[in-house]
């Protein structure tokens, strides 16, 4: 008989209770099925595929490209890596914009195809008929305001968002819309800390922040960022827990040393 403790599943349920008794929420970005094992046995909360992989895994300049077969590939790595994670996956850009029909479906085929446990979506009131609907489907979906980089063409720039008055407001009351629209949780990226600590206090749900400070319910990043494997992009907001962009460096080199002269394989490392 095994004596391992079988591992508790995080659900939109205990997101929710996390919030209510102040413990904060760990989520991070995973694309694959090697790192998505190693984050979950970490224990971290959320493991978000999110369409940041058409940059960090693809090599495009936005988050534009990806297609939703494109997720849906990733997405299934990471459910059959994630034991405890609840595993959020974005719907990509395209995919629910102005059409509520094909949101659903395209929330679906994520929920089927890949196994996932939820969906995220960015906008507010410009794409609440497509949550309501996804939601009556019995899909749980979180949001995301601020910073959105699937309009990023619209914005022309990755900065702040919302310091201005009127985006401030209309973040506030998109907040309130996509919690009414039944939203399990919302992600707000790059909008100043005091307006992000104001509507994670206003709202019953979940609130993850992005460059939004400390005052909301959790954190997230994206995981390359915090492993220092993109070494070109550095804004205020990001940690860098380790530096594995020379550490991959070092062991490459070491590597590419050894074949070259012949120290590797050596005896033992042969049959
Ligand atoms: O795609 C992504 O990685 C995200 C996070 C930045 C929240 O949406």
């Amino acid at each position: 008989m095994s004596t391992a403790k079988p591992v508790k599943r995080i659900t939109t349920h205990v997101l929710q209770a996390m919030k209510e008794r102040g413990e904060k929420i760990a989520m991070l970005t995973a694309y694959d099925y090697s790192m998505a094992r190693l984050l979950d046995g970490a224990g971290i909360d959320i493991l978000l595929v999110g369409d940041s992989a058409s940059m960090v895994m693809a090599g495009h300049e936005t988050t534009l490209p990806i297609t939703l077969d494109e997720m849906i590939y990733h997405a299934a790595a990471v459910v059959r890596a994630a034991k405890r994670a609840l595993v959020v996956v974005d719907l990509p850009f395209g995919s629910y914009q102005g059409n509520s029909e094909e949101a659903l479906k395209s929330a679906i085929r994520i929920m089927k195809e890949a196994g996932a446990h939820a969906v995220k979506l960015e906008g507010g009131a410009e794409v609440l008929e497509s949550v309501q609907r996804i939601i009556s489907a019995g899909i749980p979906v979180m949001g995301h305001l601020g910073l959105m980089p699937q309009s990023i063409y619209k914005f022309g720039t990755y900065t702040v968002r919302a310091r201005e008055e009127a985006e401030a407001a209309k973040l506030q009351e998109d907040s309130r819309l996509l919690q009414e629209a039944g939203c399990f949780g919302l992600v707000l990226e790059k909008i100043p800390a005091q307006l992000a600590g104001q509507v994670a206090q206003n709202l019953r749900i979940p609130v993850i922040g992005i460059g939004a400070g400390g005052k909301v319910d959790g954190q997230v990043l994206v995981m390359q960022d915090m492993l220092g494997i993109t070494r070109d992009f550095s804004p205020r907001f990001l940690r860098r827990y380790a530096n594995l962009d020379e550490l991959i460096d070092r062991a490459v080199k070491n590597y590419i040393t050894d074949v070259k002269n012949c120290d590797f394989p050596n005896e033992e490392e042969q049959y």
